[in-house]
């Protein structure tokens, strides 16, 4: 191409794109937007911000931008919120107004576009959703109900990796049977169910699944297809593997699990005292609440929420015990002392050990697993900070920025349970201070709190009374690069560890 044919291109091309802006000024409603970078059309500033908007990067942006910044990326517009007081205003005082959700692309696929309780819109569907999961899951009743079955899970983990001879040498993926545990402690509570061991057929199949459901859903390498509609065609191929693992999930799901359940209450004399959670929620489907397939994304919300988001903190624990010795070793002479050396932890036990409290929140500060929340939504244009934003925009609460602004921390980049029995002794992990939401707060809070902090004090507890857990042999410091995804943060690296008995 010539120089001049190049030139009146390159011109013709700014002057599109200066009457486009033009046009969308003069048509578009007079809006006090957020401040952010300056959007060009269709892209808005994807091509500025690019893909990884991981808690990181939206903490540097905020950094130049303010506690509320507004991305345009492509058609969707995302609102970034960053301050302990915005986050209240989000998350409290006007949580009806911003308490609903958004899905992309991806998350419609595999929630079959909100029929099921995370990623539904807040309304009747979310209230009774909630309603029906409450009972079976979200009480103390169930804690206690189960605690003794997590101890007995904990406990199995201990003597399995005792029979391993090398956990005390060169050390084993320590995360892998855990994951096992977790699996069993929310498969007990959900189908009375657990798996005998890694190599269970039924439990391998299950874990490809779920596995590649996350990783589908988290990744950002289908942002392109999500924010710029014309690009969409080229996103077929991907959403397709989403429909197959997500078809191939709910079909496991039924088959093997729901379909038994069902069998089992018509072939058995009904015991009130033994209904474990899918029988209650196939009580709620007779009566006419919800529909097959709401109870088959219970049962997915359920493998997502709670094992992977539980099983990452307790990975994330390790690892900062095991990179910090003083602390394992701090951690272990609380248990020895309170509880008596060679008596196992037990879920009552939890609540008399401040230091292992302390650990836990360090651990869901430095490491959240939810870091940005799971996305809330306006349904309707709303004000946030004296701004205007617009319906249906994508709202991120930076909870990570918050639990971690060298603002309002001290050291705040420091692996450092002592904060929470010193300056920050009445923070608690409940949502009491607006810097610290690893659960969030308010109305889409994590109802899974209740379950959450006893099996992390249970299997936390077990592992350092029974174990001294180190780096393998020629490292000083396990690998904790992180994993940030749309809204999930985990180790990238799933460590090698050494697991040394104690002989009590
Ligand atoms: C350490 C473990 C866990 C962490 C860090 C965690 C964190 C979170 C966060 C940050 C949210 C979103 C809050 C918001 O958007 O405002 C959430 C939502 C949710 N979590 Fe958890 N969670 C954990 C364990 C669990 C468990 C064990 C369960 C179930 C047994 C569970 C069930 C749910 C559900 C159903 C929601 C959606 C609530 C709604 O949209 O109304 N979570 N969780």
């Amino acid at each position: 191409m010539d120089l001049l044919l190049l030139e009146k291109t390159l011109l013709a091309l700014f002057a599109t794109v200066i009457l486009a802006i033009a046009i969308s000024k003069l048509c578009g409603k007079k809006y006090r937007l957020p401040p952010g970078p300056l959007p060009v059309p269709v892209f808005g500033n994807w091509l500025q911000v690019g893909d990884d908007l991981n808690h990181r990067n939206l903490s540097d942006l905020a950094r130049k931008f303010g506690d509320i910044f507004l991305l345009r990326m492509g058609q969707r517009n995302l609102v970034v919120v960053s301050s302990p007081e915005l986050a209240k205003e989000v998350l409290h005082t006007q949580g009806v107004e911003f308490g609903s959700r958004t899905r992309n692309v991806v998350f419609d696929i595999f929630t079959g576009k909100g029929q099921d309780m995370v990623f539904t819109v807040y309304g009747e569907h979310w209230r009774k959703m909630r309603r029906i999961m409450t009972v079976p899951f979200f009480t103390n009743k169930v804690v206690q109900q189960y605690r003794q079955g997590w101890e007995a899970e904990a406990a199995s983990v201990v003597e399995d990796v005792k029979k391993r001879p090398e956990s005390a040498t060169t050390g084993i993926v320590l995360r892998r049977r855990l994951q096992l545990m977790m699996y069993n402690n929310m498969y007990r509570i959900m189908f009375d169910r657990r798996f005998e061991s890694e190599e269970d057929p039924l439990f391998v199949k299950l874990r490809a699944l779920n596995g590649e459901r996350s990783r589908l859903a988290q990744s950002f390498e289908y942002n392109y297809g999500d924010f710029i509609p014309i690009l969409r065609p080229f996103l077929r191929g991907y959403l397709r593997i989403c429909k197959e693992v997500k078809e191939r999930r709910l079909q496991l799901f039924n088959d093997y699990f729901v379909q038994e359940r069902k069998l089992a209450s018509t072939t058995s004399v009904s015991n009130e005292g033994l209904k474990c959670a899918i029988d209650h929620i196939l009580d709620a489907q007779h009566k006419g609440e919800i529909n097959e397939d709401n109870v088959l994304y219970i049962v997915e919300n359920i493998n997502v929420a709670a094992i992977e988001t539980t099983l990452w903190s307790i990975e994330w624990a390790i690892a900062e015990l095991v990179n910090h010795p003083e602390i394992q070793t701090k951690l272990r002479r609380e248990l020895d002392t309170v509880l008596g050396v060679g008596h196992q932890i037990t879920e009552p036990d939890t609540h008399k050990l401040p230091y292992l409290q302390a650990v836990i929140k360090e651990t869901l500060r430095l490491r959240m697993a939810i870091p940005l929340l799971v996305p809330h939504m306006n349904l309707h244009d709303a004000k946030l900070g004296g701004y205007d934003i617009p319906a249906e925009s994508k709202i991120l609460v930076n909870a990570w920025w918050l639990a971690n602004n060298p603002a309002n921390w001290d050291r705040s980049e420091e692996f450092r349970p002592e904060r929470f029995l010193e300056e920050e002794s009445k923070v608690e992990a409940n949502g009491n201070d607006f810097r610290f939401l690893p659960f969030g707060v308010g109305r889409r809070s994590c109802p899974g709190i209740i379950l959450a902090l006893p099996i992390l004090g249970i299997t936390i507890g077990r592992l350092v009374q029974n174990f001294e857990l180190l780096p393998p042999p020629g490292c000083s410091k396990l690998d904790t690069t992180e994993k940030g995804g749309q809204f999930s943060l985990h180790i990238l690296n799933h460590s090698t560890i050494v697991a040394k008995p104690r002989t009590f």
